[in-house]
């Protein structure tokens, strides 16, 4: 097949071209300058919960590199810079007294990425709820949502005037699967009866923040979500009846009663007698105005009808798929299905995505780069995956989907929740001895694919 010609290949003029990292996953210093304890710092001390024994203790060391980590943000080229606020630094004991020095952390922050031409997406949650409100019932208490918009309101009068690009919550799915149904993530609960609660108090927390930001911000905020496409693993009616749930349970869940007000009916049939009757009018307050949404998108899922708690499905490998080192299928045109998916359920939103990448094992090689003299890391894996998705945007683009940008996730190697640092997801390889940074030859080719605007994801690969 012949190669695509550069120009179809370009974005749309202001695409914008970032990466992504989330606070507890690269910070460090959890307790610094007053903060206090979230719930990963708790479940990261919890004796038996993270591989290998790892903690945010000291992660990527960014609380204190943050100046260089900005200045090699600028190097690779970058536009925009997707980061998350540990709610824990801004008010240590989740609600009532703010603690200065964690607010002038990520002031800085955005000076130094302002100063450099980066604009800040900036993440409300990516799952470090402050360990006093859990102490209170945490996403099972209906109060969550009123301590939500109280700590967002603090960061929208401190930086709307800097930062234009707000989101809410960071995939609410895996927070409650991860955190309440299935307990390999904080808090670590395991109830059929707790996850239905905790999601819906999260999109209730959702709209309480957006509906705060109308009166006190001025620019944009939205929502992200991880979502999947689900195929069936055969054409029977019991593997298709599996993917309308798990479609149901991980696409719409969250989708659904943001945008449209009302959950999708399976999740009734799904959790059953745990599934209770919501307040008609919890939705008028979940259901706010967005002015975009983002998306995270890995993999796709293949699922058939199985026994499996409380879903009924499980997931079909493919012997001909790639796989990452999550364990994930590479499965590219995926995500233009989703975003085709995307338009046709909830209309013409501005879209992000707000993460993908993969992690594979890329050891540093022993020879360096002439042109910066620096070791070379060679993840021509990573490389590939990036190239084959920012592709299936562009077809999306030009089916019609309006998407404003691409946050590559990650901007560095970082602690992979209860994975520990045994996956590596950065386009920059970070050795969590020495701290030092190196642009794996996914960063360098990823920076000229944010010069060139996406026309260079045509020319051959340099290896
Ligand atoms: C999360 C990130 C995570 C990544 C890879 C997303 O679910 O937002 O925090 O590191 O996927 O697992």
């Amino acid at each position: 097949m012949p190669l695509m010609s550069e120009s179809e290949r370009e974005f749309p003029p202001g695409f914008l071209w970032g990466a992504a990292t989330a606070a507890h996953q690269i910070e460090g210093s959890p307790l610094a300058d007053g903060a206090g304890p979230s719930i990963w710092t708790r479940f990261a001390h919890t004796p038996g919960m993270m591989h290998n024994g790892d903690t945010g203790d000291v992660a990527c060391d960014h609380y204190r590199r943050w100046k260089d980590d900005v200045a090699l943000m600028r190097e690779l080229g970058l536009q925009a810079y997707r980061f998350s606020v540990s709610w824990s630094r801004i008010l240590p004991a989740g609600t009532g007294a703010v603690n200065q020095k964690g607010l002038d952390f990520y002031s800085r922050l955005v000076d130094e990425l302002l100063a450099n031409d980066i604009e800040p997406l900036l993440t409300l949650y990516h799952w470090d709820l402050p360990a006093a409100l859990d102490d209170r019932g945490g996403w099972l208490n209906r109060d969550s949502a009123d301590w939500f918009a109280e700590y967002a309101s603090v960061l929208y009068r401190a930086l709307d005037g800097r930062v234009r690009k707000w989101v809410t919550l960071n995939e609410p799915w895996v927070i409650t699967d991860g955190g309440y149904l299935h307990g390999a993530l904080a808090p670590g609960h395991r109830s059929r009866y707790e996850a239905p609660i905790a999601s819906h108090n999260l999109m209730r927390a959702h709209g309480a923040a957006v509906k705060a930001y109308r009166e006190l911000g001025e620019h944009e905020i939205g929502l992200v979500v991880n979502i999947e496409p689900k195929h069936p693993a055969t054409d029977s009616a019991e593997d298709a009846a599996a993917v309308r749930r798990a479609h149901a349970y991980m696409n719409e869940q969250y989708l659904h009663p943001a945008l449209l007000g009302h959950y999708p009916a399976e999740l009734k049939e799904i959790f059953g007698d745990a599934w209770p009757d919501w307040p008609a009018e919890d939705f008028e307050l979940i259901k706010q105005k967005l002015d975009f949404v983002g998306i995270n998108y890995y993999t796709r899922c293949v699922s058939k009808a199985a026994e499996s708690y409380p879903l009924n499905t499980g997931v079909v490998r493919q012997p001909m798929g790639t796989y990452t080192e999550t364990g994930w299928e590479v499965f590219p045109q995926g995500l233009t299905e989703l975003l085709l998916w995307f338009k046709q359920t909830y209309g013409d939103l501005p879209v992000y995505i707000t993460e993908n990448g993969a992690a594979f094992f890329d050891p540093p090689t022993a020879d360096t780069d002439p042109a910066t003299g620096q070791r070379r890391v060679r993840d021509p894996l990573r490389t590939d995956y990036l190239r084959k998705h920012i592709g299936a945007i562009h077809d999306a683009i030009q089916a019609g989907v309006d998407v404003r940008g691409y946050m590559l996730w990650s901007l560095m190697d970082n602690l992979e929740w209860s994975l520990g640092y045994s996956k590596r997801f950065g386009m920059v390889h970070v050795n969590y001895t020495t701290q030092e940074r190196t642009p794996k030859d996914s960063a360098r080719w990823y920076s000229q694919v944010i010069a060139s605007n996406g026309r260079s994801l045509t020319d051959p690969l340099p290896y």
